[in-house]
C-alpha cells in the first residue's frame, strides 16, 4: 500500500480590506503556481481556499513531510501572490514572508504549516480545518475532546478499535520541548497541561497499536510561529490542522462536534482578546465584527488515490446555526468588557500593549501605598 503526504501550509500575505478576507486575486494567482505544479507532476492534487485574511495551500503528493520541493513549491505561491496583494495595495501585504529568500524549510519563515504522510486505507475522509483571528492553542480543547472525551465521542466506548484511546504530542513552545502522553491512562496530566493553551499545545495525535499503523498521525496541528520563536512570546499565529476520521478513528461526526460549543479562544482584536469561536461556511469566513469573532473552517475531502478532488463546505450544515447564534451573543457580552480582563488578555500574552509607556510616564507620581 502506497503513502501520501498532505500539506496544508498558509500565509496571510494581504488583506482585503484591513486583515478582513483574501482576495480572489490571490487565490487565483496561487491556483496558477499550483496548476503549473500539477501538471509537472511535482503534486498531485490541490485546493486552495482562504479563512479571514489568510491563503491555504492544500497539497497532495509523495514526497513525505519537511519535503524542500514542496515548501518551496508553497513559498513561490505566497510570493507570487504577495506581488499581487503589493499591486492591488492590500493590506499588510506580504506580512507572512518573513525571510527574503525560501531557504529549504518554509518552518520558521512566517506561514504555518499542518502536515501528515500516511497510508491511503480503502476510503480515507480527511477534514481540513482552518482558523484565523486566534493561536494554535484553540485547538487544544477541540483535538482533546475528539480524541479523548467520552462523552463527544462515542466511539472511544463503544468502538472496540478505538476503546483503547490515543497518544497525544504535547508541545511546551515556551521551552521548545514535547511529551508524549497516553490517554485515558493519562488523561488527567494531558489536561493539566493543555488547559495553559498559550503555553502548551497540542501538535500531533497517533493511533495505538491496532487496526492503524501507530505512527502515522491521526491529526497534526501548525504551531510555526511559536515553534520558531520558542524562549520568547511573540504573539499569535492563526492556526491549521489536518484530523483523518472514520473506520479506527472517531467518525466524522466526531470530529465536528467540539465545534458545537463555541469555545473561547485567544486572539480576537489585534491579537489581545478573548472571544467565542465561530464555526461558519466558506462564505461567512470574513471577520468583521471588531476583528471577529475568531472563525473557523472546515474542508471535508474523501481522498481518493492521492487526488483531493472538490471539499465539502462542513460547518455550512445548519446544524452548526444555533451554536453560531450562541456565540454572535456570547460575543456581544463579551464586547460589552471593553478593555477588561478577560475580554482582554492577560499583560503577559497581549501581542500590543502601551502598558509600559503608561507606567513609565506614572513612574514618578508612583507612592508606596500605605494602609
Ligand atoms: C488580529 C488582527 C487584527 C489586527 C488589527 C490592527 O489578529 O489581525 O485585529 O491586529 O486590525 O492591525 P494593524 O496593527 O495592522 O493596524
Ligand atoms: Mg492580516
Ligand atoms: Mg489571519
Amino acid at each position: 500500500m502506497s503513502k501520501i503526504t498532505v500539506s496544508l501550509i498558509k500565509a496571510d500575505v494581504g488583506g482585503w480590506p484591513g486583515h478582513c478576507s483574501v482576495h480572489p486575486a490571490l487565490i487565483e494567482r496561487a491556483e496558477e503556481v499550483l496548476n503549473e505544479a500539477k501538471a509537472s507532476g511535482a503534486i498531485m492534487d490541490f485546493r486552495v481556499l482562504a479563512c479571514g485574511d489568510d491563503l491555504e495551500l492544500i497539497m497532495s503528493h509523495d514526497r513525505g513531510v519537511d519535503d524542500a520541493e514542496i515548501h518551496g513549491l508553497a513559498w513561490q505561491a505566497f510570493e507570487m501572490a504577495t506581488s499581487v496583494a503589493k499591486g492591488l495595495k492590500l493590506y499588510g501585504a506580504g506580512q507572512d514572508m518573513l525571510c527574503d529568500a525560501f531557504c529549504g524549510n518554509i518552518r520558521g519563515m512566517g506561514p504555518g504549516v499542518a502536515e501528515m504522510e500516511f497510508t491511503e486505507r480503502g476510503a480515507e475522509p480527511l477534514v481540513a480545518f482552518m482558523m484565523d483571528k486566534t493561536e494554535p492553542g484553540a485547538f487544544n480543547l477541540p483535538i482533546y475532546k475528539i480524541f479523548a472525551d467520552p462523552f463527544n465521542t462515542a466511539g472511544l466506548v463503544i468502538d472496540p478499535s478505538i476503546h483503547h484511546g490515543f497518544i497525544f504530542e504535547v508541545w511546551d513552545v515556551l521551552e521548545h520541548k514535547k511529551v508524549l502522553m497516553s490517554s485515558p491512562e493519562e488523561m488527567y496530566d494531558i489536561l493539566a497541561l493543555i488547559g495553559a493553551k498559550s503555553r502548551y499545545v497540542i501538535k500531533r495525535v497517533f493511533p495505538k497499536p491496532g487496526k492503524l499503523p501507530a505512527d502515522e498521525p491521526a491529526a497534526v496541528i501548525s504551531t510555526e510561529k511559536l515553534y520558531q520563536t520558542a524562549g520568547t512570546y511573540v504573539g499569535k499565529d492563526d492556526p491549521v490542522a489536518l484530523v483523518r476520521c472514520q473506520s479506527g478513528l472517531p467518525a466524522l461526526g466526531e470530529v465536528l462536534e467540539p465545534f458545537a460549543l463555541g469555545h473561547l479562544v485567544s486572539g480576537w482584536m489585534r491579537g489581545s482578546h478573548n472571544g467565542p469561536l465561530l464555526p461558519c461556511g466558506f462564505d461567512y469566513a470574513h471577520p468583521t465584527r471588531f476583528d471577529g469573532p475568531p472563525r473557523v473552517v472546515a474542508a471535508g475531502f474523501q481522498i481518493c488515490n492521492g487526488m483531493l478532488n472538490d471539499p465539502v463546505d462542513l460547518f455550512a450544515d445548519i446544524a452548526f446555526d444555533l451554536t453560531r447564534m450562541r456565540v454572535l451573543e456570547i460575543a456581544d457580552y463579551m464586547r460589552a468588557h471593553g478593555p477588561f480582563e478577560p475580554h482582554r488578555l492577560p499583560m503577559e500574552d497581549m501581542e500590543y500593549t502601551t502598558l509600559p509607556h503608561v507606567t513609565k510616564k506614572l513612574a514618578d507620581r508612583f507612592q508606596t501605598a500605605g494602609s
